[in-house]
């Protein structure tokens, strides 16, 4: 019996369906290209939103057969691969902050732009002002221009709202993207400026998001996630525990921020949790790591900040020996990442932080949606959600090799094409 299917792509160089397990960590391992599952004039055919045939394109031909009106293309010298996932993201931003970069670029830190009321602070200011409609449309496009470079999944953080109703407001925005985002709740992402300054104001804001904030979120039923940015300019364990903790035994995962300037003790507190991700790590040591590797946490890299700050990129290389799964993503934000390109972010996985080229796929594809709890994505396989993209690429060893980002010719999100000349 033949499978029926309304899209077909076929006739691709090369198809790389990321269906196979990335071993653990040992030398040349790292480089055998057999988990991509590379398949020479590759096809993939579609019913809906769901996959229904992945293979060489004469046994996909012959395994479905094409309803009326069915759009076929000819992929050619592109490539096809999963649609890319990007875990981690504040893509939900309104403005820019250019002018803290250039402060940064002449020696001004971080934390001392922050400190001048720059900064998360800055971001703030600008989304609360926005309207609903504003929020939607900047986040709208961003989403495109993601989509781009291939990138079918987002995970979105809320962070610049740092007030219940406008975290709420900022995760429905997220929300009402669809499938292709997945909204995380970042209120403890920043003092909010309003109440900063005292040890009062502080212990306020830790009090509401553990309680009013969070249970208004979890009522909401928007979000998905739930992160905390545990770092000395952010706040400490003690003071993120609380909320995880009441997060956790009301359905909310966490993944969270840690280590991006100061070993604290996040990643520690993250495999505690059992969270499905700790993020940026630059400065976490092997007992951190270690952990983490325990208590199965993935390791979310973002080399853009790394990258935007000035700092050493983190030891994927490291991360992997000690048995710590990594992915890699944007960090899309206004402050530290202005990133919409996912496939660039694996040229410096590669090139800077010792991931083999084999490593960097998954990190972009199938093992991202693991850690955002999408099975169904990241990988070319029947019955996987149709999220596919049509790469500028000539091979799969050309992540890398290409530099700036490959561009996506097309791409499949949930079953709708969308083509660029
Ligand atoms: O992931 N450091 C915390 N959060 C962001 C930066 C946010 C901002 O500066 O607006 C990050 O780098
Ligand atoms: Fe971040």
């Amino acid at each position: 019996m033949r499978v029926a299917a309304n899209l077909l792509l076929r006739h691709a160089r090369e198809l790389l369906t990321c269906a196979g397990r990335l071993p653990p960590s040992a030398a040349r391992a790292d480089f055998d290209p057999a988990p991509l599952g590379l398949i020479e004039d590759g096809a993939v055919a579609i019913a809906d939103d769901r996959i229904v045939a992945v293979g060489r394109t004469a046994e996909v031909e012959r395994a479905v057969s094409l309803t009326a009106g069915a759009t076929v293309i000819d992929v050619g010298d592109a490539m096809l691969t999963p649609g890319l996932v990007d875990a981690h993201t504040h893509a939900l931003f309104v403005g820019h902050r250019a002018g803290e970069f250039s402060l940064r670029v002449q020696g001004a830190g971080y934390a001392e732009i922050a400190a001048r009321g720059g900064g998360i602070a800055a971001s703030v200011k600008a989304l609360r002002a926005a309207s609903d409609e504003a929020l939607g449309t900047t986040l709208a496009r961003r989403l495109d221009a993601m989509t781009r470079f291939g990138t079918t999944t987002v995970e979105v953080k809320s962070g610049y709202a740092l007030e219940t109703g406008h975290e709420l407001r900022s995760l429905r925005v997220v929300r009402s993207m669809g499938e292709r985002v997945v909204p995380t709740f970042l209120g403890l992402h920043a003092v909010p400026p309003e109440l900063r300054g005292t040890d009062d104001g502080r212990a306020r804001y830790l009090a509401t998001v553990a309680g009013r904030m969070l249970d208004a979120v979890v009522r909401g039923g928007d979000a998905r996630f739930i992160d905390a940015y545990i770092d000395g300019p952010g706040f400490s364990v003690a003071e993120c525990a609380p909320t995880l903790e009441r997060a956790r035994a009301l359905g909310l995962r966490a993944r969270l921020h840690v280590g991006q300037f100061e070993d604290v003790g996040g990643a520690e507190l993250a495999a505690a949790l059992g969270a499905a991700s700790a993020d940026h790590l630059e400065h976490v040591g092997d007992a951190g790591l270690r952990a983490m590797a325990a208590a199965g946490v993935t390791a979310v890299l973002l080399p853009g900040a790394a990258f935007s700050l000035g700092q050493a990129m983190p030891d994927a290389r490291r991360m992997r020996a000690l048995g710590v799964t990594v992915v890699l993503a944007t960090d899309d934000n206004p402050g530290t990442s202005h990133c919409d390109a996912l496939p660039w972010m694996a040229a410096f996985g590669v090139r800077q932080m010792g991931l083999s080229t084999v490593e960097a796929w998954f990190a972009i594809t199938a093992a991202a949606a693991e850690c955002l709890d999408l099975p169904d994505r990241g990988r070319l396989v029947p019955g996987g959600r149709a999220d596919v993209a049509v790469l500028d690429l000539p091979s799969w060893e050309a992540l890398p090799y290409v530099l700036g980002s490959p561009r996506a010719l097309a791409t499949v999100s949930g079953g709708v094409l969308r083509e660029w000349a």
